[in-house]
């Protein structure tokens, strides 16, 4: 929801006194949700919500990128890419516009997967993006060799950037999902998951001008918006072990579709937690 009369605006900065508060900053931004404004104070700041919210003496560098950073939310850049990084259960990431933004959905599929399955030996996650799935794995099952894939090479650069700041050790790929795995983990797989692109074209009309700053690839898997899913689908079974899982978000619109195309596993949908059905989980039968 915005508000009139924003003080900063991108044609006038006013210069602010030496002693300026954080409290005085946050109260001068008008036009934007006041819990944005706070965050986008603790990013400029590098200080706790506590501390900004009772107030401390800001220096001119930090009003400054206070400011920058209240233009870029102001035309819709998405709060997360202006913090620059978000936390995925166990991990931090740095976020930017080669990337989605991990839902806290997703989060939810990590939660079920570490849930579920006991000590994977490899693990692989298609449409990785930032890497938060893989590195969420990889960090949770230290013993397990995980494999991250993306068709963008620069969202492969983001998840591998991810990997170093995190220490972790994964093997990030670039590639048409099953295409740059090694054939060697043909029937090896423990655990595959994914998050793949799943609006259909017609949608994106319709989405908020915060979502359509993030990477169309990442958005829009075709016409019909479940071309991803359904290739994903097709071949997973090669790739399992005989009862090995596969963890997919889907598009809550497109429930019975999505769960058809892995009718050739035990697969079912699973609920996340505000009760959207939103997962499919399969498993390779073991005959
Ligand atoms: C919905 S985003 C998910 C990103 C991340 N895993 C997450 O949960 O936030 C989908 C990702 O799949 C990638 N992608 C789209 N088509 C792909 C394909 N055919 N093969 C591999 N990756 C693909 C996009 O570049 C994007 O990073």
């Amino acid at each position: 929801m915005r508000h009139s009369s924003p003080r900063t605006s991108p044609t006038s900065s006013p210069r602010r006194s030496d002693t300026e508060r954080s409290t005085d900053l946050v109260i001068t931004v008008t036009d934007l949700p006041h819990h944005e404004v706070v965050r986008l104070a603790m990013a400029a700041t590098g200080r706790s919500r506590t501390e900004v919210l009772v107030g401390f003496e800001v220096t001119p560098d930090q009003v400054a990128r206070f400011e920058t950073y209240v233009e870029r939310r102001r035309v819709n850049e998405p709060l997360q890419y202006i913090e620059g990084s978000v936390p995925f259960g166990p991990v931090e990431l740095l976020v930017d516009d080669r990337v989605l933004v991990p839902r806290p959905e997703t989060e939810y599929l990590f939660e079920l997967a570490i849930s579920r399955v006991d000590s994977p030996a490899v693990i692989v996650d298609l449409c990785t993006g930032s890497g938060n799935l893989a590195l969420g794995l990889a960090s949770t099952f230290p013993d397990a060799t995980v494999y991250a894939v993306d068709l963008s090479a620069d969202a492969a650069a983001v998840a591998r950037h991810n990997a170093r700041s995190n220490g972790l050790d994964i093997v990030v790929l670039t590639g048409d999902l099953y295409e740059p795995l090694p054939p060697g983990l043909l029937g090896s797989v423990d655990l595959l998951v994914a998050n793949p692109p799943y609006l259909a074209a017609r949608e994106v009309a319709s989405l908020p001008p915060d979502v359509l700053a993030e990477p169309m690839l990442a958005l829009v898997a075709g016409e019909r918006g479940d071309e991803v899913l359904e290739r994903i689908a097709l071949d997973v079974d090669r790739w399992l072990r005989p009862g090995g899982v596969v963890m997919c978000e889907i598009s809550e619109y497109a429930v019975a579709v999505s769960l058809g195309h892995f009718a050739h596993l035990d697969a079912v949908v699973e609920k996340d937690l505000t009760g959207t059905e939103r997962f499919v989980v399969g498993h390779r039968r073991t005959e």
